[in-house]
Order: structure tokens, then sequence, then C-alpha cells
């Protein structure tokens, strides 16, 4: 990291500072602001941090104008075209492609991580059977916290390790058991004899009393689909796991918190919200209708799936997700499946759109991404913890690197107040 310098001199006292702006390999320069509140006594002021990098990172680089997404320096076109999700996850923590036999070590060791204690089984019994999937997932991943004791020193580099291989071979178990608990049907154990979503695939849909294949398009799609949603630098659930996990709180807990985090409409939900949408839509004759309704500024209706804080011209993974929606519709026979016309009609409209064109609105990764879930029988409710599977990839290689920081510190924000000064209480009496 080399460093540019910027004078920044304040008018009401005369009094200069020197700003280093760092440069990172690529992208923006950062600048230094941490001893302004000591040289000049200000904060600065940048609410939802449109302008403000909150850590050094070297795993995923976004160039939001020119929709290019680097994992590790590695094109995201390029990945999804010849890696799959585990070999992705090992070169998110890693930094580097595996070798064949570094390869195998990893996958040999998350297939041996996949079971979950049976008494945490026993925690989904508390769980009414209307409870939501990420509710659960929340809650079990931070309940690993209470299993787990022999990976939790953070500063072990083994135990960071364990914790790590745990997180991603657990989440299908976890999220799976989550689906079978809303059905009342028994928990599928994992096999090692399939892959990463083959197994994933047979814990949710195969059932003790019959013998069950996996779809190799299905798996195929899945493993593409966590590819793409694997790690996205400092996203919300990704800078909530760094923010709980600074405090040197236990691993899982801040995984869990990352989890809760990616709930939220705004963020990973809105892959369900997309599906919901285009339902209540129902039909491409409305298309224009329902876009008028997005467009009034006192309607309160959001077009999900689009926008999206970096990417002002096209997010990559909405392109892949498109194309890749043709292929699984065509080959599963449903290329005129009703929903993927209506998307693919809100996009085309929508994309001559003043209101869209002049705010640079444009689909994002999760536009497309609940129809390929549908095809492949994935319910509308586990959508999110999909999404959570593939990112605790990324969420575990951030954690991993904030630890390894020596720059690490407690992450604790500060604030422009804007409550009452100081004041003296008033007894009740005097109210
Ligand atoms: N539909 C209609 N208008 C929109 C949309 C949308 N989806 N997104 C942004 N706008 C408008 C917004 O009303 C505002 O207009 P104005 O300037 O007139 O007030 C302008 O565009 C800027 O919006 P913003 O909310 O300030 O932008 P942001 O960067 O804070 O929010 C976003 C980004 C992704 C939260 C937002 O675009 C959004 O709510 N999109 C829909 C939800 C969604 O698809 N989320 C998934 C994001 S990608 C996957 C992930 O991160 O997990």
């Amino acid at each position: 990291m080399t460093s540019k310098k910027f004078q920044l001199t304040n008018p009401a006292n005369g009094r200069s500072t020197e700003l280093a702006a760092h440069q990172g390999s690529v992208g923006p320069d950062a600048l230094d602001i941490s001893a302004l509140l000591k040289d000049q006594g200000v904060f600065t002021y940048d609410p939802g941090f449109m302008a403000t990098a909150a850590t050094a990172s070297a795993i995923t680089y976004i160039d939001g104008d020119a929709g290019v997404l680097l994992y590790r320096g590695y094109p995201i076109e390029q990945l999804a075209q010849h890696s799959n999700f585990l070999e992705v996850s090992y070169l998110l923590q890693k930094g580097e492609l595996p070798s064949s036999k570094a390869l195998a070590l990893f996958t040999t060791s998350i297939s041996r991580h996949t079971m979950l204690n049976e008494w945490i089984m026993r925690l989904y019994r508390g769980f009414h059977h209307d409870a939501h999937p990420m509710a659960m997932v929340a809650t079990i991943v931070a309940s690993l916290a209470a299993f787990y004791h022999d990976s939790t020193d953070i500063y072990d580099d083994r135990h960071r390790v364990i914790f790590s291989h745990r997180m991603i071979a657990k989440l299908p178990t976890i999220a799976a058991a989550a689906y079978k608990h809303a059905l009342g049907q028994p928990h599928m154990y994992p096999r090692n004899d399939l892959d990463y979503t083959g197994n994933l695939l047979q814990m949710l849909f195969a059932v003790p009393c019959e013998s069950y294949a996996v779809d190799p398009l299905h798996a195929k799609a899945l493993d593409l689909l966590f590819i793409l949603h694997a790690d996205h630098e400092q996203n919300a659930s990704t800078s909530t796991v760094r923010l709980a996990g600074s405090t040197g709180c236990n691993p899982y807990t801040a995984m869990s918190a990352g989890v809760s985090a990616l709930w939220g409409p705004a963020h990973g939900g809105a892959n369900e919200a997309v599906v919901d949408m285009l339902e209540k839509i129902g039909d491409v004759s409305r298309v224009p209708e329902f876009l008028a309704r997005v467009k009034d500024s006192k309607g309160g209706v959001r077009l999900m799936g689009f926008g999206h804080r970096v990417y002002k011209n096209f997010d990559p993974r909405a392109t892949i997700i498109r194309e890749m929606c043709h292929k699984v519709l065509g080959r599963l026979g449903q290329s005129d499946n009703p929903l993927f016309e209506l998307a693919l009609k809100l996009e085309e409209v929508a994309l001559k759109d003043d209101y869209f064109i002049s705010r640079k609105l444009y689909p994002n990764v999760d536009f497309y991404s609940g129809i390929i879930y549908r095809a492949v029988g994935i319910p509308r409710s586990m959508f999110t913890v999909m999404f959570a599977i593939a990112r605790t990839a990324g969420w575990v290689a951030h954690w991993q690197e904030m630890i390894a920081d020596p720059e690490m510190r407690i992450a604790r924000p500060r604030q422009l107040y804007t409550g009452p000064t100081r004041r003296d209480y008033v007894p009740v009496s005097k109210r």
C-alpha cells in the first residue's frame, strides 16, 4: 500500500493536517482520516458508508462502473465457467488457486465436517413448524459456539482453519435440517460420496424410505449460483461479520450476525422478494402499471432485484444468471416459464425508462436467481438460505483476513450527535 499526501487546512483556525491517500492495487485511493479528530477536532460524516473504506482487503475487487468483479484477481466470468464452489472457497480464503492435491485435501476436510452434533438437531424441535428458515439458520449457527469449543481460539491458526472448514461444511446440513423441520420430515444425514451441492440437494429432497438420485443439472446450477454469491467485498453482511468479529467474539456468533444481516430485503432477502413481486404482478400486461407505481415517489414500491450501491452500469453476476436461466429452463423443458418471461419483460421495459436510466438502476444478482432456485425445486423461503450457504465462503475469508491483520482494532464508529444538550432531571410530579 503506497501513499500520496493531501494537505487539509481548517479555515476556522488555519491548522493544517497532512492526510495520506493510500493507493490500493487498483481502484480509487482512500484518504486516511484517522488523525482528523486529534489534529482538527472533527469527525467525518458518511451515513451508509457512501465513500468510506472501512478496511483494506485483498480478497475481492469490484469496479461498479465497468461491471467488473474479481475474486483474488480472477474475473467472475472465468470462475463461473471453469471453477466450482469449493475451489472458489479455497481461493477466497487462501488467495491462490489450489494445486490438485491441495484441492483434494480441502474437499476431503470439508466433507469430513458435514455432520452436526446430534444435540444440535434437538434444538430444531424448539421451533414452530412455520418458523422462517433464516431465523433457524441464524440461531443454529450461533449455537455452534456452544458445541465446538476446540476451534474458538481466534489467535490460533489451526483453530481458525478448522472453524472455517466447519462453517462451509455444516451450512448445507444446517439449512437442509431447517427445511425438513418445516416439512415435518426426518432430517437426512450428509453423504460424503456426493459433491457439495449434490449433497445439499439430497439433504433437502431425499427421504429415508426411498432412493434419491441427484440431478446433475440441478447440482451444477446451484454450484454456479454459489460461485456468483460467494463474496462481494464489504457488503452489509460481511461488514457485520467483520464488525462483530472485531470485538474478538466467538467466530460462530459473528457468522450468525452475518446471517441475520443478510436476511434483509435490501440485501440477501431480495431474491425472495423478487419472486413475491413477480407473482404479484402476475402477467406481462401489468408491467407498465407496476413500473408506474415504482416510479411514483409516494408509492413506496421498489423494483426488487434492481439497483446496487456499487454497480452503476451492470452487475456481471446478473448477466451470467440470465444466461443460465435460458440454459437451465431450456434443459428442464421450461423455456416458456412465465416468471422468467415476466422478469425479462420487466428488465426490457425498465432499461428503456428514464427513471431507471437516470438513476443507473440495473438488474442485480437477485433479479434472476430465484427463478433458477424455483426451477430446481428450492422453495421460496429457502432462497436467502441458499445465499447464506454461498456467502459463508466470503464471510470466513474476510473474518480470517481481519483477525490476521496487524491493524485490526475493535470497529467503533462515531456519530454526529443531534439530541438535547445537557439538562436537569425533573421529578415526575413536576412534569
Ligand atoms: N426500484 C426503484 N427505485 C430504486 C431502486 C429500485 N430497486 N433502487 C434504488 N432506487 C432509487 C431510489 O428511490 C433513489 O431515488 P431518488 O434519488 O429519486 O430518491 C435512487 O434510486 C438511489 O437509491 P438508494 O436507495 O439511495 O441507493 P442505495 O445505494 O442506498 O441502495 C439498494 C441500493 C440495492 C439497497 C437499492 O437499489 C434497492 O433497494 N434495491 C432493491 C433491493 C435489492 O434488489 N437488493 C439486492 C441488492 S444486490 C444483492 C445483495 O446486496 O445482497
